[in-house]
């Protein structure tokens, strides 16, 4: 059964069940890394960081202005035009990324517990994306450091006879970064964004969620240890119009790596513009699930509730749109309603918690106010619809059936645990309805049918196609969105040409 406000005694997480190491990093008065050092904001400013199960204050970051992100990126700069990071042998750039993913993996507790509470999300849920992923990434991507490489050509230059000529092509790191990450998956995104920096030779600025500082002020300090040169990585933390405004107009940063909200990617696209700067946006989703009547209703339900409330909705892949075929529609729909009627909501770190609260109490009021714009155009609640503590940023887990294509809780991301449910009569309807979104990060197609499954796959305007799952995603392979989920591909050798520039070299021989 959902949780609700009558029968909820202890939601607040209970601190003192935190490992020491987590328990003593949390309420420190923490530090950017700016040029290898810790640093505060030159303002002296500081904003608070909270537990989302209670809105109580845990930790004080660096409030970074204009200023401060000049700078951090003067700094990248300097580590990009002279440091010793870019003129690396490849192999010395792997040493220090694979003891980068060491010392991940042997403060694993800590910051899953820190990921824990400060985003809301389970502990093993923090350990397998924020932190068992991560050390995998940097290990994934340490190998590519050594496999960076271009090709050769024998041109045949028709306009010089009897003239022979050699070329060939160089990938040089495409320099200095600006990385800005979203809350959902916080150290997980910011990894995201290092490792591809860190095989290519790049440098760059790092900018957290403002929720969700912690892990890589965390991380920060393990740069030094690991071998890391000053300046390499830089770790700012403050507000999104402030500093990571000032971030994307830098004029010292080459490339902005972004994931989060597609509002502010058309603002990096725009502030891009005027210098070209370089940019990949991985932005938000919609994602359409589709299930034919041959469907496996015993992978199909637990499977796309899973894809909608894994994470608690908070996923830009996350499959939001549910199309039954009309023939199963009422069954799988009923599947799913008892599936999230199942799911335990309570507080992060308590060990039979299933669903912890949304990041911020922020979100939820955004979450709750998508239901009710639903429900009050017509949409029916089948199950869910509430907060669930007067504190605590909790969301139950939400069906919303009898949804017309133009309601808003249909067409925008909501990024919470909010399923719309709408039956299909035939394949063309389903597939005009599936690409009927700005969106285009994930679809989903749960069917038995191969060649059906083969026929469907190239009529969805995705990124990524899964069948008969949803949402597993892979460090090899390239992960990404059209239409307004975004530009450029993040993970595999993908992420490799995204940080790295062609120089051509024409040799006459
Ligand atoms: P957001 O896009 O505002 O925040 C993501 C990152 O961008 C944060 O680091 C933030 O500080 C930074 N940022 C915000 N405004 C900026 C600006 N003007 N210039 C440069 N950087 C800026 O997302 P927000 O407001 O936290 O969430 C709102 C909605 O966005 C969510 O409900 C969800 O729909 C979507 N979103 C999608 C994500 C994804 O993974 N695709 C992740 C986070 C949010
Ligand atoms: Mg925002």
């Amino acid at each position: 059964m959902n949780s609700t406000a009558a029968d909820i005694s202890a939601m607040e997480n209970d601190l003192s069940a935190l490992s020491p190491a987590a328990a003593n990093f949390l309420p420190k008065r923490h530090k950017m890394i700016i040029d290898g050092q810790a640093t505060d904001a030159a303002t002296g400013e500081t904003f608070a960081v909270v537990d989302p199960t209670s809105g109580q204050e845990i930790a004080r970051v660096p409030q970074a202005e204009a200023v401060d992100i000049d700078t951090a990126v003067n700094a990248a700069r300097r580590a990009f035009e002279s440091g010793p990071w870019p003129r690396m042998k490849p192999s010395e750039r792997e040493r220090v990324m694979l003891k980068l993913a060491d010392l991940l993996e042997r403060d694993a507790v800590a910051f899953s517990e820190i990921e824990s509470v400060n985003s809301g999300r389970t502990v093993p849920n923090a350990r397998a994306f924020d932190v068992d992923l991560s050390v995998d990434y940097l290990r994934y991507m340490a190998g590519w450091a050594t496999k960076i490489r271009g090709e050769t050509f024998s041109p045949s230059v028709p306009y010089v006879p009897g003239a022979n000529f050699f070329s060939y092509t160089l990938r040089e790191p495409v320099g200095v970064v600006a990385a800005i990450t979203p809350w959902n998956v916080p150290l997980g995104q910011a990894i995201w964004k290092v490792a591809p920096v860190l095989a290519t030779g790049c440098t760059m600025v790092l900018k957290p969620a403002e929720q969700t500082p912690l892990t890589a002020l965390r991380f920060g300090a393990l740069l030094e240890e690991a071998g890391l040169p000053p300046g390499v990585v830089n770790i700012v933390t403050g507000f999104g119009e402030t500093a990571g405004a000032a971030l994307i107009e830098h004029p010292g940063v080459d490339k902005i790596a972004f994931t989060g909200s597609t509002q502010v990617g058309h603002m990096i696209a725009a502030a891009a513009a005027t210098t070209l700067k370089r940019y990949t946006l991985e932005l938000g989703g919609k994602s359409a699930m589709i299930v034919m009547p041959d469907a496996d209703p015993e992978i199909t339900i637990p499977g796309t509730a899973m894809a909608i409330f894994g994470n608690h909705g908070q996923n830009c892949c996350a499959g939001s749109r549910l199309y039954v075929h009309r023939d199963i529609f009422d069954s799988i729909v009923e599947g799913v309603i008892n599936f999230a009627e199942g799911i335990r909501l309570g507080p992060a770190l308590r060990a039979d918690t299933d669903m912890g609260p949304l990041v911020s109490w922020k979100q939820r009021e955004r979450v709750l106010g998508y239901i009710e714009s639903g429900v009050s155009e017509g949409a029916e609640l089948l199950t869910g619809g509430h907060g669930a503590t007067e504190h605590g940023a909790y969301v139950q887990p939400t069906v919303l059936g009898n949804v017309r294509q133009d309601m808003q809780v249909v067409q925008e991301e909501i990024f919470g645990p909010v399923l719309v449910a709408t039956p299909f009569d035939d394949l063309d309807d389903a597939v005009r309805q599936a690409n009927a979104t700005k969106y285009g990060l994930g679809a989903s197609i749960w069917a038995r049918d191969v060649q059906l499954v083969h026929s469907l796959i190239p009529r969805l305007q995705a990124g990524t196609v899964w069948v008969n799952t949803h949402n597993i995603l892979d460090l090899a392979v390239p992960f990404g969105g059209v239409k307004s989920s975004g530009i450029g591909r993040e993970l595999g050798e993908e992420a490799i040409r995204h940080h790295t520039e062609l120089k051509t070299v024409t040799m006459a021989i």
